[in-house]
């Protein structure tokens, strides 16, 4: 049976649908994960849930433990893994509220321990990073979207920074001219732990605001929060309806 995990972002440090059935706090040798690994039940299959900022949700995006987080979820023997992610939206298509199923990344972060062959002891390994994201898994979100009502954008490359802070208007200007249509935090070097370890990866990432200098002003928290609301909402939808086909 393949064993699908949710590594939830901001805004979905629970799922509200899900039968718990047991917590897990697991050791990695890379240290602790995030939070306690939830095992449960949606639309009565078995899934695996992780909050990715910590449960309340404390550590910022360059301080979470990537590489435990990712471990820990091969360690329980999970094949497939949906990241959801709040996003900033760049391009026309990427208003706040709506769902994109990105399919390419560029990485703008830096000092994050971003890979598991850094051992003097284990053989160098490059992955293949072409497509960074499972297109079976990809697919499978697209088709559930679909079954469940929701409009997504089925494509679109994500921009992960480094933060915590949000970016400046030149910032956004040049990712927007280096082919970016989202901006996130959290993206990497999650997408690339997973890939290492022969997992299915994909994202459904959650446009939150329009990127710095998209919109006139500033971007507001309470703009964030309302829009997740919203967001949030159809992504739960969606992954019920994704879990008949898992
Ligand atoms: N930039 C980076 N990360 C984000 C944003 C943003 O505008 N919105 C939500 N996460």
């Amino acid at each position: 049976m393949i064993k699908l995990a949710i590594i939830g972002g901001t805004g979905l440090t629970k799922l509200a649908d899900l039968k718990i059935i047991k917590r897990e706090a697991l050791q990695t040798p890379y240290g602790s994960p995030s939070a306690d690994f939830i095992t449960g039940e949606l639309s009565q299959k078995e899934v695996i849930f992780l909050a990715r900022h910590g449960n309340p949700h404390t550590i910022p995006p360059h301080k979470i433990n990537y590489r435990a987080n990712i471990w820990g979820l091969k360690q329980l023997g999970v094949d497939r893994i949906i990241g959801v992610a709040a996003v900033g939206g760049i391009t026309a298509a990427m208003a706040p509220a709506h769902i994109a199923i990105p399919d390419q990344i560029i990485d703008y972060s830096y000092g994050r321990e971003h890979t598991f062959f850094d051992n003097d002891n284990s053989s160098t390994s490059h992955i293949d990073f072409t497509f960074p994201y499972s297109p079976i898994l990809r697919a499978k979100l697209i088709i559930a979207a679909d079954q469940a009502g929701i409009t997504v954008t089925e494509t679109g490359t994500y921009g992960c920074t480094q933060g915590p802070r949000l970016e400046t208007i030149a910032e956004i200007t040049r990712m927007e001219k280096d082919g970016c249509d989202l901006v996130g935090m959290t993206g990497m070097p999650e997408a690339a732990l997973a890939k290492e370890l022969g997992i299915d990866y994909a994202s459904l990432s959650v446009i939150a605001n329009w990127a710095a200098g998209k919109t006139e002003g500033e971007i507001t928290m309470a703009e964030i929060e309302q829009n997740l609301q919203v967001g949030m909402a159809k992504v739960a939808e969606l992954l019920k309806a994704l879990m008949g086909d898992c």
